[in-house]
């Protein structure tokens, strides 16, 4: 029988892909419940017990997207013990970046000095992260590529009405990178379910500045430069969303929820978190949340979680993780991931 080089490449790479590092990069600004109260009409009780969040982070005005993700970067390049030479991809996950273009991924290639590495940015909102994996689980285990730089970065306090209390307190700042590859020590990708609903875009947008609406003194005046959400309508479909991807994820992995030692869930609300382990009967201590030191930091948050995990915790081989995320779009995912 013959059999091509090439599926006997794929043969051989099937489900090597791996995360061998990972770090993340906050800015040191801390915008409390307290001061928030200055901002706009709304009380540290309100604003905690609707969503878990205490305080998050924001960037210097002279911090941008591709600072944070190159910080996180070179954090997750000395974890993983790659040099930035040793980059073939640089993808980056981003719904806030520093141009409409170049990407944020070229300015992180040039900046870290990658001299190999090709450079993408996509987005997925808060479910970046998660579709970030599967393409570089897709191009590592195709033999395509041996070492991928995934980087979720955001500056979300740049498109946030701080006069608006249904948006201003949700949202934060920050950055995670993961070094994904072939070979090494660190966490398999073992499954990955993503999806996707467009029918209901418009619930969670950021109306002006694309082609439908260039920027203009009409747009700025309307407050179109700013994110808009329907918060109620989004609580309910993020919780139905990422309830059906980790069930479609855990099935397709043929795993059941007792198998899962730890849950790593979006942060977007501890409500949400809270109804997500609880449909799936998962202790809340197995449930690692960074909601309400960091709030909603969009693409980087379940990322920033997950590589806080990996520090804080003695992750024993054999232990199986579940992330799941949602956002605008909107998208969700969910995946598990095994240490080797
Ligand atoms: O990453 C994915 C994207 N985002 C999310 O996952 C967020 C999903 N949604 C949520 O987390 C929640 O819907 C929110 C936290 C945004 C809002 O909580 P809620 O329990 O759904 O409150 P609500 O929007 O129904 O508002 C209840 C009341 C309203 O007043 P009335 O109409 O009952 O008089 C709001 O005007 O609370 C009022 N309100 C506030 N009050 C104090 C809304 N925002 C605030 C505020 N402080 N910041």
């Amino acid at each position: 029988m013959f059999v091509s080089y090439a599926v006997i490449r794929m043969i051989v790479k099937q489900d090597s892909a791996r995360i061998i590092g990972t770090g993340s990069y906050l800015p040191e600004r801390v915008l409390t419940n307290a001061d928030l109260e200055k901002l706009v009409e709304t009380s540290d009780e309100w604003i905690y017990s609707r969503t878990g969040i205490k305080e998050r982070r924001i960037a210097r005005a002279d911090e941008f997207t591709s600072d944070m993700g190159v910080h996180a970067a070179r954090e997750a390049l000395s974890a993983a013990g790659k040099s930035p030479e040793d980059i073939d991809l640089i993808l980056v996950a981003t719904i806030t970046p520093d141009y409409m273009f170049p990407s944020t991924a070229a300015l992180i290639q040039r900046e870290l000095k990658a001299p190999q590495a090709a450079a993408l940015d996509f987005q997925a909102a808060c479910t970046g992260f998660l579709y970030g994996l599967l393409m570089a689980k897709g191009f590592i285990e195709s033999g395509v590529y041996k070492n991928i730089l995934l980087i979720a970065s955001e500056k979300l306090s740049s498109f946030i009405n701080y006069d608006d209390r249904n948006t201003c307190i949700l949202f934060g700042d920050g950055a995670c990178a993961s070094v994904i590859s072939d070979s090494g020590e660190g966490y398999a990708i073992r499954e990955a379910c993503l999806g996707a609903d467009g029918e209901v875009a418009e619930l969670l947008i950021l109306p002006a500045g694309g082609c439908r609406n260039p920027a203009s003194a009409q747009t700025v005046a309307a407050n179109q430069h700013y994110i808009s959400m329907e918060g109620k309508e989004v609580f309910k479909h993020a919780v139905r969303r990422m309830e059906s991807a980790a069930k479609e994820c855990l099935l397709k992995a043929n795993m059941n929820e007792d198998q899962i030692d730890w849950l790593v869930p979006h942060q977007a609300n501890e409500r949400i978190i809270d109804a997500i382990a609880k449909r799936f009967g998962i202790d809340d201590s197995k449930v690692f949340k960074t909601v309400h030191k960091y709030g909603n930091t969009s693409a980087s948050a379940v990322a920033i979680a997950l590589d806080e995990l990996i520090r804080e915790k003695d992750i024993k081989t054999g232990e199986n993780m579940l992330l799941v995320a949602f956002g605008a779009g909107f998208t969700w995912g969910a995946t598990i991931l095994t240490k080797l």
